[in-house]
């Protein structure tokens, strides 16, 4: 597998509704590979690879949680609004990148009690002098993200943006190495999925597919004192039985455990209590669509350095290849 191009996929600027940049990387990654690749008004990047028999969307999301600025003062520090699920734990003391490569160090205003610290605590100093210099570099709407560096150490990836570039990167791979196709694929890069599935809503009333698969990080359910829960790294590819969003079909559930069986690809399950992800607005689309999800199991999700297993990534683009190879029956 590619690690350079996961690399670049992470480090590019995505915030929701902003996926532009990732859609670029992405088209010139497959144009080549599929029959038609455009955006569209959402900004969802949907690829047809043609091929046999059902139509199959896969979905991955290019968005990325951020904060959005909201407020300006006189002293030139500015308060934010969060786009997606932000914690104020994760963003204290984080560095964040704007698209111009400003960057902005989170920190708290004065509290009498630790304890009392929460997201409207906090702010963003980009260093102004005062409220005219930070006017000069940002303004209200501007949007940031996380600014670490994305690094491949020992048997792990570790880097923010995990959530969701490594499944647009399994998609990608897959791609790739397919062989042949059972089904007439959509290789759907969505938008919008970390503030509520907006972008694969609208997709899969374009696209009209027959089944759904999506593609998402999920619960590594090993750090310490963590509630017990099936999925964990170096577990394997993990097939969702359900999440907040969806109960996962049978249909797809029954074809993923089947092409890992046969092909003896590492797997395990996966239940996630809170969050969802793609396939839980394609499988309410239309007259109801059979969806499922491939997950990859990660620690410290939403935060400046999401980790994942690389065996688990290989798991996951080898049992993608299976399910796209193979008939549902
Ligand atoms: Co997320
Ligand atoms: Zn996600």
């Amino acid at each position: 597998m590619n690690l350079e191009l996961l690399k670049k996929l992470c480090a590019a600027n995505g915030v929701s509704g902003h996926e532009e940049s990732i859609a670029a990387l992405i088209k010139d990654e497959i144009k080549d590979l599929t029959d038609d690749c455009k955006t569209d008004a959402l900004g969802n990047l949907i690829a047809h690879k043609k091929g046999p028999g059902k139509k199959m969307m896969l979905a991955g999301h290019m968005d990325q949680i951020g904060l959005m600025v909201s407020h300006i003062d006189k002293d030139g520090f500015l308060r934010f609004a969060s786009i997606g699920g932000n914690s104020h734990h994760y963003l204290m003391a984080q560095r964040f990148v704007f698209p111009s490569g400003l960057i902005g160090v989170v920190s708290c205003e004065r509290l009498d009690d630790p304890k009392d610290m929460a997201i409207d605590k906090l702010y963003i100093d980009i260093g102004a002098k005062d409220q005219e210099d930070a006017m000069k570099q940002v303004k209200v709407g501007d949007v940031c993200v996380f600014a670490t560096t994305p690094v491949v150490s020992g048997n792990v990836f570790i880097t923010p943006a995990l959530d969701d570039r490594i499944g647009c990167f399994i998609m990608i791979e897959a791609l790739k190495r397919l062989k042949k196709q059972a089904f007439d694929l959509y290789f759907v890069f969505t938008s919008q999925e970390e503030v509520g599935l907006r972008g694969a809503t609208t997709a899969a009333y374009s696209v009209e597919p027959d089944y759904g698969l999506a593609f998402d990080v999920t619960i590594s359910a090993d750090t310490p004192k963590i509630r017990p829960l099936p999925s964990k790294m170096y577990g394997g590819a993990a097939i969702k039985l359900k999440d907040r969003s969806l109960l996962c079909h049978p249909t797809i559930i029954a074809h993923l455990e089947s092409c890992a069986k046969k092909s003896k690809i590492k797997h395990q399950y996966e239940i996630l209590e809170m969050g969802g992800t793609d396939s839980g607005a394609i499988h309410i689309s239309r007259g109801g669509v059979p969806s499922g999800v491939i997950s990859i199991a990660s620690r410290h999700i939403h935060t400046a350095n999401e980790m994942c297993a690389l065996s688990d990534i290989e798991d996951c683009i080898e049992l993608t290849v299976k399910a796209l190879e193979t008939k549902i029956d």
